[in-house]
């Protein structure tokens, strides 16, 4: 077994912690900074290498063409902007890379390097950003479209993207601020240049106005089609995946290997992170009341998990008799989630057969003590050979703790998770091993 990273992905974003857990709200505010701050020093103590926070800018209704399970269950709504938390986190911590979500479709390249260059400032080198392409059309309707333009198109326009980003970056020379005061010379007006980028979805002249950086933020990303993959193979330095079984982890993180080489890259620089959902339990007669309570196909538990995919997939889930087999789906929004949720019984299933599916052996949680959690990811990572793991879970108190505090001891006896971070910033922790 060899060191892996690990990390955080708060798939709630800055929203809603804890709903329906009976420690709901006990002592902590979900719309204050401080139960994120919170969590952000247990992540560092436990040596998780980043934490990542979701972003979507919508009140989801496409479950049933109503928000009205999204609303009642607190479910991706309501939810601040992650980007103000961030100094937040920062202020908190010294060592956690902290990764908000941004999206490339309704950030202006512009704005999206300055406000990231800003905070890589604050953070010495702690920064990531998570770049989505935000596939929903009730997310381009806020944002002056009528739909939300064609999945490879809105790829190739998120490449441009990320182009013009780092040119703005890379628009002063590293050494082009002087502070001579002798001299009387701030900077040198010869280092700093205009990128006058023209291309076939951005003009933007540059350079940026703000200073230069010792290090660009960490770009992560999670594309899963083939499109998807590409983008993210290309121009990634942390890939965040789900993936149900060792099989399709091997077969991701060699193909986002595969597409890294092809565009001239080191398929080691690249961080490739699969999302589990550990659910610690005392002793096997608890994790099997718990796996038969998620084996319940209550009205509640379809809700939840059908309102989940049709957020994600802009298909509503809702309009299909559970005991029929689904039709041939496809969707312009994530491919790979619609693609994940399908594959998840064989083919020719119904509805309620892929959900029982999904509830008996649900892809991302991982049911037991600490020390079979432990060992269960041990032997994951061999046989993947991947780079690590990105646990998920709100971060309401109780549930980080009833988390971390078994499983962080349990996988340091196995050496599976570091004792410490290093003070070098995301990338330099990132490439310990
Ligand atoms: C672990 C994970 C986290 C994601 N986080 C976000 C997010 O915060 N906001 C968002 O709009 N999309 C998010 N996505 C969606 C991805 O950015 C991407 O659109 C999705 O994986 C589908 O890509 P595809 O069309 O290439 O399959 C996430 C996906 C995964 C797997």
């Amino acid at each position: 077994m060899a060191l892996q990273h690990f990390g955080w992905f708060l798939g709630a974003g800055f929203g809603v912690q804890g709903w329906g857990d009976p420690t709901y709200g006990v002592g902590y505010d979900w719309k204050k900074p401080a139960v994120y701050q919170d969590a952000a020093r247990v992540f560092e103590a436990a040596g998780l290498d980043l934490f990542i926070i979701e972003d979507g800018v919508t009140v989801p209704d496409t479950y049933g063409g109503t928000a009205e399970v999204n609303l009642r269950d607190a479910r991706f709504v309501p939810k601040h902007d992650p980007l103000p938390l961030v100094p937040y986190l920062l202020a908190a911590t010294s060592k956690l890379g902290i990764v908000p979500t941004l999206s490339a479709s309704f950030y202006e390249p512009f704005t999206a390097a300055r406000l990231l260059a800003t905070l890589q400032h604050f953070a010495d080198g702690r920064l990531g950003f998570n770049v989505v392409t935000s596939g929903s059309d009730i997310a381009a309707q806020n944002y002056g479209l009528d739909k939300q333009i064609e999945h490879d198109l809105r790829y190739d326009r998120a490449q441009e993207w990320v182009d013009v980003v780092r040119k703005l970056w890379r628009s002063w020379d590293a050494d082009a601020i002087l502070e001579d005061t002798e001299r009387g010379v701030f900077a040198d007006f010869e280092k700093v240049h205009t990128i006058d980028h023209k291309g076939e979805f951005f003009q933007v002249r540059g350079p940026l106005n703000t200073a230069p950086l010792a290090s660009e933020p960490v770009m992560v990303q999670a594309g899963a089609s083939g499109r998807g993959q590409q983008f993210a193979g290309n121009n990634s330095d942390v890939i965040l995946q789900l993936a149900s079984t060792p099989q399709r982890m091997a077969a991701y993180r060699s193909s986002i290997r595969d597409v890294a080489a092809a565009a001239g890259r080191n398929p080691d620089d690249i961080t490739v992170l699969f999302v589990v959902n550990p659910i610690v339990t005392a002793n096997d007669e608890e994790s099997a009341a718990v796996r038969a309570r998620r084996a319940e196909l209550t009205q509640a538990a379809i809700d939840e998990a059908l309102q989940g995919v049709s957020y994600l997939s802009g298909v509503d889930f809702k309009k299909f008799d559970l005991d029929e087999p689904l039709p041939e789906l496809t969707t312009n929004s994530n491919q790979g989630t619609l693609d994940n949720f399908v594959r998840s019984a064989p083919s020719g299933s119904t509805l309620r057969e892929i959900l029982q599916a999904r509830a008996n052996k649900d892809g991302l949680a991982v049911i037991g003590t600490a020390d079979q959690i432990a060992d269960h990811l041990g032997s994951l990572a061999d046989e993947v050979g991947g780079d690590g793991f990105l646990f998920t879970g709100q971060v309401h108190p109780a549930h980080v703790h009833r988390t971390l505090d078994p499983l962080v001891p349990a996988l340091r006896r196995r050496g599976l998770l570091r004792e410490e971070l290093g003070d070098g910033g995301l990338r330099a922790n990132l490439a310990d091993f």
